[in-house]
């Protein structure tokens, strides 16, 4: 960790473990280290990095005015997989803050995280550490597939628990509003603060909609994107699953190479902590098609849906 550390400090990038997924992370105040994040990644410039800390000061540190609201949210879900985005300091380098006056802060509660955020000394800005547009990384493993021998280090921190990016909520306006769904659902806020949350109306469209303008600039991207076409089945659970079978014998006829992603309908927590996990397994495994089925959109069922919808392009079958 004093190591790592120690890259942070002279400007390098070190990939980490959270409990959502792995970030790749980088002295937020340092313009140029977090320039390079982006280069390695191939991220677009205008897409913002989430600010990662492990106190409430060193929060209170990146913006002007720690409000109430903002307090009950750290309260209840700090440290955790919720991303606040807030006003910034100007002193945030626009690099990191994708040129916005906003910045979205986490304090994330995995052990080694906070361990590595704490001998940086300094708010770590890091997206998640894949390639723009691959899979999120939730294991060192791949994070070593899509960067080995172009970052300092990664830490390995084993597989991450939940699997999929936290909840980014933008509490900047009136009523706090969900930019992208996580683990953390607006249930969940409404229920332990007693405040109404409503959702980006972004994430009940797709790209190609007529309005589709999401207020994260990540979320307009192409995303979770395995290299193998993706079809996802959706139905009653029994039509659904012959569905896959007739349409993967029928291709496996053919000499395709498919893979079947169905997790039960009751499992949302091992779908989301193996869900990419599968999208890579498929890239490294250089299927030809991958088969899935859909889960009941409530809950963290929606934050997976919401990403499974984004890795098939949003090619649906309904049965
Ligand atoms: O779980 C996670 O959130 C992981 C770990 C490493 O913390 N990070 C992650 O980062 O998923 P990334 O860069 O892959 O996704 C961050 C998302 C993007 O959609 C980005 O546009 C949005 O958060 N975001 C960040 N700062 C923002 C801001 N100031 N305003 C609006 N959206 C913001
Ligand atoms: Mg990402």
């Amino acid at each position: 960790m004093q190591t790592a550390g120690r890259i942070v400090r002279e400007g390098g990038l070190v990939a980490f473990p959270t409990e959502t997924v792995y970030g790749l992370g980088a002295d937020a105040f340092d313009a140029e280290a977090v320039a390079r994040i982006y280069d390695v990644k191939g991220r677009p410039a205008d897409n913002p990095s989430i600010v990662h800390v492990a106190d409430m000061d060193a929060f209170r540190e990146l913006t002007p005015n720690v409000t109430p609201l903002m307090e009950r949210f750290a309260e209840a879900f700090w440290p955790g997989p919720l991303t606040m985005v807030v006003r910034g300091i100007p002193e945030i380098p626009q690099v990191t803050t994708g040129g916005l006056d906003t910045v979205g802060v986490r304090m994330p509660s995995n052990k080694d995280a906070r361990a590595f955020i704490k001998a940086a000394a300094t708010p770590i800005a890091a997206p998640s550490a894949n390639l723009s547009g691959s899979p999120s990384p939730t294991s060192a493993e791949h994070v070593l597939d899509d960067f080995d021998g172009r970052i300092d280090a990664v830490i390995d921190g084993g597989r991450c628990a939940i699997g999929i990016e936290s909840t980014v909520v933008d509490l900047t306006g009136d009523v706090p509003m969900i930019l992208r769904p996580g683990f953390i659902t607006r249930e969940d806020m409404e229920e332990q603060l007693g405040v109404k949350v409503i959702l980006d109306p972004a994430l009940n469209k797709k790209p190609g909609d007529g309005d589709f303008h999401p207020k994260a600039p990540g979320m307009k991207y192409k995303h979770y994107a395995p290299k193998a076409p993706m079809i996802i089945f959706e139905g009653e659970r029994e039509d659904v699953l012959k569905a896959i079978e007739d349409e993967k014998t029928s291709r496996e006829l053919e000499g395709e190479n498919v893979q079947v992603i169905v997790f039960d309908e009751d499992q949302e927590l091992l779908a989301a902590k193996e869900l990419f996990a599968e999208l890579r397994r498929a890239d490294k495994e250089k299927v030809d098609m991958i088969l899935a089925a859909a889960l009941p959109q409530k809950g963290v069922g929606f934050s997976i849906m919401n990403r499974m919808l984004k890795s098939a392009g949003f090619n649906i079958r309904k049965v």
